[in-house]
């Protein structure tokens, strides 16, 4: 196996490959944040102000006050009681469990969860059971197995990057017994879904005392780094128990810095949100028009599966006639031969999302 060829970013949307100029849909910086001259510049503030690094865990000498700051910019954002602040968004499941070690007697979790949840999942130190993708009538075989009584955890990404598919949180609710939790990995839902951008969580309506969201930095807010948005026992119980947390290094404060601006820009700037949505409902509208097998709105991934070798040529051939980079992608939950994986943002140019769907159609 080896790495992919690097690619070359020319602007915000746009890609080199070779001696071409193609519109890029991969990545999944859904605001183009990471580009954003605000963002941009607050990235340069903080490194003037603070240095790059704080060099220590927060538990021992590592805790700037601007972490806290950050946290709080989240909470406001977010609406949730507290947020702890980790170094990705890998991260942040692996430290909910190894807060958690040992509370619940099953881990739950979708067989096609992010690598992160399946990997958290082995931390939770109790059984694992996986359920069939988005299935909830067989999640009710699986309560209907481990009783009314037992205290489990399920595990699922609020948005499957692999089909821009969305949990339905609510039923899993309904199903699990009272006193299950959730956690989500909002990672892609963060910022972009919802009326406010709180996430898979908002759209669905679920009661955040049974939810703990975790999200990472690097998409919706196209920075770096990761947050847990959950209680303030919670917040404590990862301070107490999480080797991860206690033990490593937190986001440079430059990147902090950077975070902060980018979800004051994205809580601000109504009219981002606004043109993703737009965005979105175009592109999905027009391809479900041409009969194409895709999720639907208001996730902004767009999954094609080609079924053999030769229909991938041919979608990579359509992809290049119509100068879109073909971003064929092999990852964690998604088909092993590959798939196809594009992903909308507010700053496509309506010329852009037409080149995507004449691709696709
Ligand atoms: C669903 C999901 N969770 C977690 C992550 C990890 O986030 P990060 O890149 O910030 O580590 C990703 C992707 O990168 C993801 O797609």
């Amino acid at each position: 196996m080896k790495l992919p060829t690097p690619l070359q970013q020319i602007d915000r949307t746009y890609v080199r490959l070779g001696r071409r100029k193609l519109s890029y849909f991969a990545g999944c910086d859904y605001f183009r944040m990471a580009s954003h001259p605000k963002v941009l510049r607050a990235m340069q503030e903080g490194a003037k102000k603070f240095g790059l690094n704080v060099a220590a865990s927060r538990m021992t000498t590592g805790n700037h006050a601007f972490y806290g700051k950050l946290e709080a910019a989240l909470v406001r954002f977010f609406a949730c009681e507290t947020a702890v602040l980790v170094a990705n968004g890998y991260v942040t499941n692996l430290v909910v469990a190894q807060a958690l070690a040992g509370d619940f007697s099953h881990v739950i979790v979708d067989e096609q969860a992010h690598a992160s949840l399946l990997d958290a999942a082995i931390f939770f130190d109790c059984p694992i059971l996986k359920f069939k993708h988005r299935d909830a009538a067989d999640l009710l075989r699986i309560v209907g197995r481990i009783g009314k009584q037992a205290k489990s955890v399920l595990l699922a990404d609020g948005v499957f990057s692999h089909d821009g598919s969305l949990s339905p949180l609510r039923k899993y609710l309904k199903i699990l017994p009272r006193n299950s939790v959730l956690l989500v990995d909002d990672a892609h839902g963060a910022g972009t879904l919802g009326e406010t951008g709180k996430g898979a969580v908002e759209l669905e309506g679920t009661p955040r005392h049974r939810v703990i969201q975790t999200i990472t930095l690097s998409k919706g807010f196209g920075v770096y780094g990761g947050a847990i948005l959950c209680s303030r026992s919670l917040r404590e119980r990862i301070f107490a128990r999480s080797r991860m947390f206690a033990g490593s290094t937190p986001l440079p404060l430059p990147l902090a810095s950077a975070a902060l601006k980018a979800v004051q820009v994205l809580a601000a700037e109504k009219s981002l949100r606004q043109r993703l949505v737009r965005n979105v409902a175009f592109v999905k509208g027009e391809l479900s028009k041409a009969g194409a097998n895709i999720s639907p709105p208001p996730s902004p991934i767009v999954a094609i599966i080609p079924q053999t070798v030769r229909e991938a040529e041919r979608i990579k051939a359509r992809c290049l006639a119509a100068a879109v980079f073909p971003s064929f992608i092999k990852y964690g939950g998604g088909p092993q031969d590959g798939y196809f994986r594009f992903a909308i943002s507010s700053e496509h140019t309506r010329e852009q999302l037409d080149a995507l769907v004449r691709a696709l159609v």
